[in-house]
C-alpha cells in the first residue's frame, strides 16, 4: 500500500503547512505541524481546506465538492479494461496527441482528474502519473480501474488545488482541464498550480469559453423553465451510442453544477503573462482560419494571434463548441 507515495515522498509536502511528511504504518504524518492523514482505499486523504482547516457552508469548493461525490465525472461504463480506455480515448483527438507527444518516464500532475480516465491513459505507457482531485468517490474509481488493470506509475490522491501537496516545480507537465471554472477564484487557482510546473515546463489548461458556452447557458435556461424537458436539445443526450450512466453525469455536469464561470482566451493569455508563462498552443487555435490538425505538435509554439482572430475564434466557437460544452483549451511554457 501507498508504493506509489513512497517511491516519490520527495515532492510531497503537507497541505497544511508546506512541512516535509512522513509515512509509517500506513498513516501520513507532517513533520513540521505533526498533522495526520488517513488513507482510504489506498487513496491519500490529503485534501486541506481553504481557510486553515475550516470547512465554511457557502464556500464554493465545499458546494463543488458536495456535487462530484455525488455524481462523479466522467465516470467509467463502456469501457472495463486498459484495451477498453485505450480504444475511447484514441477517438478524442486531444488525449491521442497527448499520449504521443508526452515523453516516457516523467513525472505528469493532473489537478481535478475526476474519476481518473486520463491519468489512467498517459500511465498505461511508462509515465509517472498523479492524478489528484478533492472528489473522494471520483478517486475512489480511479483508483479501482488502475488496480484492476495493474497501472503501477499512476497514483491517485485526494488534493484541495488550492492547497497543493507537492513542492514547487515539481512537474513538467501539470494537466487541468475542465476544473478552473468551478472553483471561486480561477486565477488564483491558476497561480496555485503554476506553481507545480519546473521552469521550460508545461501547464495545460482547460475551460469553458465566456462565448462558446452560450449555447449551453440557453439550455439550461430551457430545462430549468420547462422542468428538463427538452432534454433531447443537447445531441450527447439524443445520442443512441451513448450509455444511461455517461448521459445522466453529462446532463448532471453541464446543466445541474452548482458553480461555473466562463472565460476568454485574452484573459487566460493575460494569466500566462502575469505569472510567467508563455503562450504556445491552443483548441482550438488562436490564429483565425488556422486549424487544429490531426498530427498536430501539441507542445510547439504558435501565434497568439489579435483581438480580431480572439473575436473570430471564440464566434466560431459558439457556434460549434456547443457538443464539448463551449470549451477551449491552452497551452503555456514557463519561462525558464
Ligand atoms: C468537470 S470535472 C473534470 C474532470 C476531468 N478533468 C475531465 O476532464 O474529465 C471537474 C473536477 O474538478 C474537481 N475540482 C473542482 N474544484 C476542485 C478543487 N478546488 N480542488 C481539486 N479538485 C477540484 C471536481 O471534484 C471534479 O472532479
Amino acid at each position: 500500500m501507498l508504493k506509489h507515495m513512497i517511491e516519490h515522498l520527495d515532492i510531497f509536502v503537507c497541505p497544511a503547512c508546506g512541512g516535509d511528511l512522513q509515512i509509517a504504518d500506513d498513516e501520513i504524518k507532517c513533520l513540521k505541524c505533526l498533522n495526520c492523514y488517513q488513507v482510504e482505499d489506498e487513496v491519500p486523504l490529503l485534501f486541506w481546506p481553504h481557510e486553515n482547516g475550516i470547512v465554511q457552508k457557502k464556500d464554493v469548493t465545499n458546494m463543488v465538492k458536495k456535487f462530484y461525490e455525488k455524481t462523479p465525472f466522467p465516470n467509467y461504463e463502456e469501457f472495463e479494461n486498459v484495451g477498453g480506455l485505450i480504444q475511447k480515448a484514441q477517438t478524442g483527438i486531444f488525449a491521442r496527441l497527448l499520449n504521443e507527444q508526452v515523453p516516457f518516464n516523467i513525472r505528469v500532475l493532473e489537478v481535478g482528474c475526476g474519476t481518473g480516465q486520463l491519468s489512467n491513459f498517459l500511465g498505461v505507457a511508462h509515465r509517472i502519473v498523479f492524478g489528484t482531485d478533492m472528489c473522494l468517490n471520483s478517486l475512489k474509481l480511479g483508483q479501482e480501474f488502475k488496480k484492476r488493470n495493474g497501472l503501477e506509475r499512476v497514483g491517485f490522491y485526494q488534493m484541495n488545488l488550492f492547497r497543493p501537496i507537492f513542492r514547487e516545480e515539481s512537474f513538467p507537465l501539470v494537466i487541468c482541464n475542465g476544473v478552473l471554472h468551478h472553483t471561486s477564484a480561477p486565477f488564483s487557482g491558476f497561480q496555485s498550480i503554476s506553481r507545480l510546473v519546473k521552469k521550460g515546463g508545461y501547464i495545460l489548461i482547460g475551460l469553458y469559453n465566456r462565448y462558446g458556452r452560450i449555447t449551453t447557458d440557453i439550455r439550461r435556461s430551457i430545462f430549468k423553465i420547462s422542468s428538463d424537458r427538452f432534454k433531447f436539445l443537447d445531441s450527447r443526450l439524443r445520442d443512441k451510442n451513448i450509455g444511461e450512466l455517461k448521459k445522466l453525469t453529462w446532463f448532471m455536469d453541464q446543466y445541474k453544477n452548482p458553480h461555473e464561470s466562463g472565460h476568454t482566451i485574452r484573459e487566460v493569455l493575460g494569466w500566462f503573462e502575469q505569472i510567467g508563462f508563455d503562450f504556445v498552443n491552443g483548441i482550438p487555435k488562436l490564429k483565425a482560419f488556422e486549424t487544429f490538425s490531426e498530427n498536430e505538435r501539441l507542445f510547439k509554439s504558435n501565434p497568439e494571434g489579435n483581438w480580431l482572430d480572439h473575436f473570430l475564434v471564440q464566434t466560431h466557437l459558439l457556434f460549434t463548441g456547443s457538443k464539448e460544452g463551449g470549451f477551449f483549451l491552452m497551452i503555456g511554457r514557463k519561462k525558464l
